[in-house]
C-alpha cells in the first residue's frame, strides 16, 4: 500500500504551501477523511448542499471546506458539484481499507491536540500529554478496553502491512524451521506471509485476546487455520516453549527483558528475528517514526545497532541486521547450540507443541 506523500500532489498544488501553513493544510484533510468526504463522493457527483447535509457540514463553512480541497487537487469541482480526483480515490479509497480511514485519522486528529504545547515539552522534558493532562491509556490498553478500536487498529495494519510481509517472506529463510512464535503478531499479516512461503512451517500468533480474535479470522480467510493458532497472552508473560524461530515484528525496541525471555524459550539453534523500521546508526532516518515519538507515538525508538547490542547481550550469536526493504530491517542471531540438545530436537518439539496448542 502507498502513502499519499507530499512528491504525489501536483507541483503547483503544492509550491503555494508555505511550511507554517502546510500544519493547517494537512488538518483540513484529515477533517475530510474523519467525515468521510472521499467515501461519501466515491463514484459520484454531489452539490455542496447534499454534501452539507450528509456529513453535517454547516453552511457558512461548505464551500471554503471543499473549495480548499479543490485547490489542493483532491475534488474537481462543476458548477455546484463536486466530485473525487483520480488522486484522491486512488490514496484515500482504492488504497485505504475503511479501518485506516478510521483508526489512522484519528491518530492523526489526536496528534494535532498533543502537539499544542510542543515547546512546553521540549523545554521542559515532560511528555506533550502530561501536560496537557491528559490520561490517555496506551494503544493496548485501549484496544483492551474497546473492541472496535482493537479491530480499526489491527486491520488497519493487516492492509498497511502486506508488502512487508511479502518482503519478509522472501528475505527469510525459513526452510531449517519448523515452528515459529509471531510474538505481538497483531493481525498475522506476517505469520500468513511467512506460512505461505514455507509450506512445512507452523505458527502461533501471540497477542492480546481481541487482536487474536480478529487475527484468527483473518487466518482462516487465509485458510490456513491448520497451520497458523492463536494464543492469547501478554508478551511481557514467560514466552511458550516449543517454537524454534520467535518474531518480534514491528513492535519498536525490543526491551532487554523480552529477548532475554524469547533466548530461554528458544530451544538450542534457535533463531531470534526482530523486525522494524530501526532508526539508522546516527539516528536521523526514518523521519515519520523520529517525529511521531513528539506527537506521543507509542513506538519506543531504537537504532539497528542498539538492537544488535541488546541481542548480543542477551546471549544471541552470529547477529546480523539486514535490510529487507524500504526502510525495514531485520535483525537476526541465535542461540548458541549443544550437542546434547540437538540429539533432543526431534522430540522437543513435538512434545512441546502439542502442550501449547491446546493450552
Ligand atoms: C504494532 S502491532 C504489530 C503487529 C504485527 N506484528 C505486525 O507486524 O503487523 C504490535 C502488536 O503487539 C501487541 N502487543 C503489544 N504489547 C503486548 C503485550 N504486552 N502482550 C501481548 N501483545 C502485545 C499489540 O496488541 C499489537 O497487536
Amino acid at each position: 500500500m502507498q502513502l499519499p506523500t507530499l512528491d504525489k500532489f501536483p507541483r503547483g498544488v503544492l509550491g503555494a504551501i508555505d511550511i507554517q501553513r502546510a500544519f493547517i493544510v494537512s488538518r483540513v484533510i484529515i477533517a475530510a477523511e474523519r467525515l468521510q468526504l472521499f467515501r461519501k463522493l466515491h463514484g459520484k457527483r454531489m452539490s455542496a448542499a447534499a454534501i452539507g447535509r450528509a456529513l453535517k457540514i454547516h453552511e457558512p463553512y461548505r464551500e471554503p471546506f471543499l473549495n480548499s480541497l479543490v485547490s489542493l487537487g483532491l475534488l474537481h469541482k462543476s458548477g455546484d458539484t463536486y466530485r473525487n480526483t483520480c488522486f484522491a480515490d486512488k490514496y484515500f479509497i482504492t488504497e485505504r481499507s475503511i479501518f485506516w480511514t478510521r483508526q489512522y485519522s484519528r491518530e492523526c486528529a489526536e496528534a494535532y491536540d498533543t502537539l499544542t504545547v510542543l515547546e512546553q515539552a521540549l523545554t521542559s522534558g515532560r511528555s506533550c500529554a502530561s501536560i496537557k493532562g491528559l490520561k490517555k491509556p496506551g494503544y493496548v490498553e485501549a484496544m483492551r478496553r474497546d473492541r472496535r478500536r482493537a479491530e480499526d487498529f489491527t486491520q488497519m495494519l493487516f492492509h498497511f502491512h502486506h508488502d512487508d510481509a511479502d518482503a519478509l517472506a522472501k528475505h527469510l529463510h525459513l526452510s531449517q524451521h519448523r515452528a515459529l512464535l509471531d510474538a505481538g503478531g497483531g493481525s498475522g499479516v506476517m505469520s500468513i506471509a511467512l506460512a505461505r512461503a514455507n509450506p512445512h512451517l507452523r505458527a502461533c500468533l501471540l497477542d492480546i485476546a481481541p487482536v487474536c480474535r480478529i487475527a484468527a479470522g483473518n487466518i482462516r480467510r487465509a485458510g490456513l487455520s491448520r497451520r497458523i493458532n492463536t494464543l492469547s497472552g501478554d508478551l511481557e508473560d514467560k514466552l511458550p516453549t516449543g517454537y524454534d524461530v520467535i518474531l518480534f515484528c514491528d513492535i519498536g525496541a525490543v526491551s532487554e527483558q523480552l529477548l532475554q525471555n524469547a533466548y530461554n524459550s528458544l530451544p538450542p539453534g534457535g533463531l531470534i528475528v526482530a523486525v522494524d523500521r530501526y532508526l539508522s546508526d546516527d539516528g536521523t532516518k526514518p523521519l515519520d517514526r523520529l517525529v511521531g515519538s513528539f506527537a506521543g507515538s507509542a513506538v519506543q525508538l531504537a537504532t539497528r545497532s542498539d538492537m544488535v547490542a541488546r541481542l548480543r547481550s542477551c546471549g544471541f550469536q552470529a547477529v546480523k541486521a539486514r535490510k529487507v526493504w524500504r526502510d525495514l530491517w531485520c535483525v537476526t542471531g541465535r542461540k548458541p547450540s549443544s550437542r546434547a540438545s540437538h540429539k533432543n530436537n526431534g522430540r522437543f518439539y513435538g512434545i512441546t507443541l502439542v502442550a501449547t496448542r491446546y493450552r
